[in-house]
């Protein structure tokens, strides 16, 4: 029998090795699942954002496998299906968009705003942008009005941009009135989005204005079910509102006959629709009306004692509307003494309110390649041509 005589000095070689090697083999284990993990983090940052599905629709179907021979049904199988992250299945965008419709170097500067906010946020829905069919052919049948030359330079350099960087689809629009004048901007109309009848429901969201979270909007256009039309604020009022549309052959009909009777689409869509349903409604567990939120309401004077809570404000608000009765429009270049004279007492509620407009300042001169245009000198309320 042959022996194995160890010294004690061998003997605490080979347990601080085995302690060694076994520590070096945990670190390595720890740092694998750390690396796992952060991963699957970066999976989920970068993947675009799938709508939350409201709290009372219905679960997700569980899959059975009830084949016996299959892999998954083996224990191995289960365990891998534990292990491995699974590409949560992917939501049908295909008959849901976003849209805007723009008949002017303005307008087509607020939808690029959007549309940019909308890619930035990585929402997955597809984007329209609709214009004037005439944009193309004046062009290319050289039969342009040379006064309007140059804007339709900018508006063809801002329609390339949202389909290049912002993937957005173009879609020229004729007049919905027939023989309207093709160059005159209001022969063009919202209306033509109820012809879009390969979607089922597209969103509308007024401007100028900015977007601050587009998981919920994105989630009511998923999940919102509406007959043909809902707005927020209610059409009845006087600031644009937030619509969701259900195209519809007859709708579109009905709004065309409709048109010559109105010049703007709000009044067109109110007198098509005077008891349209709600969009956002305090009692909807998902989609309430503190989503929606305009620049005057964010410099509403607080009741004595009260804070501004930034922290709530963002997490609330997912729209923001820049739309004030004080003043002119966000595209206007508002003089110093007038921010000083609005501003919000409160800190954090002054800083809030000045942030939305340099943001939307920002995002025009990035975005657009466009300044501010200068404050109007009666400082009166302009409406825009
Ligand atoms: C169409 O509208 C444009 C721009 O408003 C105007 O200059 C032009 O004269 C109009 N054409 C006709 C035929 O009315
Ligand atoms: C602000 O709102 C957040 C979230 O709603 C809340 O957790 C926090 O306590 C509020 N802070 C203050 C000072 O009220």
């Amino acid at each position: 029998m042959g022996k194995l005589l160890l010294t004690s000095s061998q003997v605490s070689i080979a347990i601080s090795s085995f302690i060694i090697v076994s520590f070096t083999f945990l670190l390595f284990l720890a740092g694998y699942i750390l690396q796992q993990q952060s991963l699957e983090q970066l999976h989920a940052t970068l993947r675009p954002q799938q709508p939350s599905p409201r709290h009372n629709s219905n679960p997700v179907p569980t899959i059975e496998y009830t084949n016996s021979r299959s892999r998954l049904s083996r224990p191995l199988g289960r365990l891998q299906e534990q292990i491995h992250w699974h590409e949560p299945k992917a939501f049908d965008w295909s008959k849901l968009a976003h849209a805007q419709l723009a008949t002017g170097p303005e307008q087509l500067c607020h939808a690029l705003i959007l549309f940019h906010e909308l890619h930035r946020l990585r929402s997955p829905a597809p984007k329209l942008l609709l214009f004037p069919k005439s944009w193309v052919e004046e062009r290319e049948s050289g039969q342009e009005v040379p006064e309007r030359n140059g804007d339709l330079d900018i508006s063809l350099r801002m329609l390339k941009k949202a389909s290049r960087q912002y993937g957005t689809i173009l879609v020229p629009v004729s007049p919905v009135e027939k023989g309207a004048n093709v160059t005159e901007p209001s022969s063009y109309s919202l209306a033509s989005i109820f012809s879009l009848t390969r979607y089922d429901r597209i969103m509308v969201l007024p401007s100028p204005s900015l977007v601050l979270n587009a998981r919920p909007l994105d989630s009511i256009l998923a999940y919102f079910s509406l007959s043909t039309l809902s707005a927020y604020p209610p059409l009845s009022q006087a600031s644009p509102s937030m619509l969701l549309i259900a195209p519809s052959k007859e709708t579109y009909s009905s709004l065309a006959a409709r048109k010559p009777f109105h010049k703007s689409d709000m009044e067109l869509l109110r007198a098509e629709f005077p008891n349209s349903e709600p969009l956002l409604v305090e009692t909807d567990p998902d989609f309430k009306p503190t989503l929606y939120k305009t620049v005057e309401q964010v410099r509403a004077p607080l009741a004595v004692g009260e804070r501004f809570n930034a922290t709530a404000f963002s997490e609330s608000t997912a729209f923001m509307q820049l739309d004030d009765t004080q003043l002119p429009g966000a595209q206007y270049d508002v003089p110093y003494q007038k921010i000083v004279d609005l501003r919000p007492k409160d800190e954090d509620q002054g800083f809030v309110w000045e942030k939305m407009y340099s943001t939307y300042k920002d995002r025009r001169y990035r975005v657009c390649g466009m300044d501010l245009i200068d404050w109007p000198n009666d400082g009166e309320k302009m409406e825009l041509k």
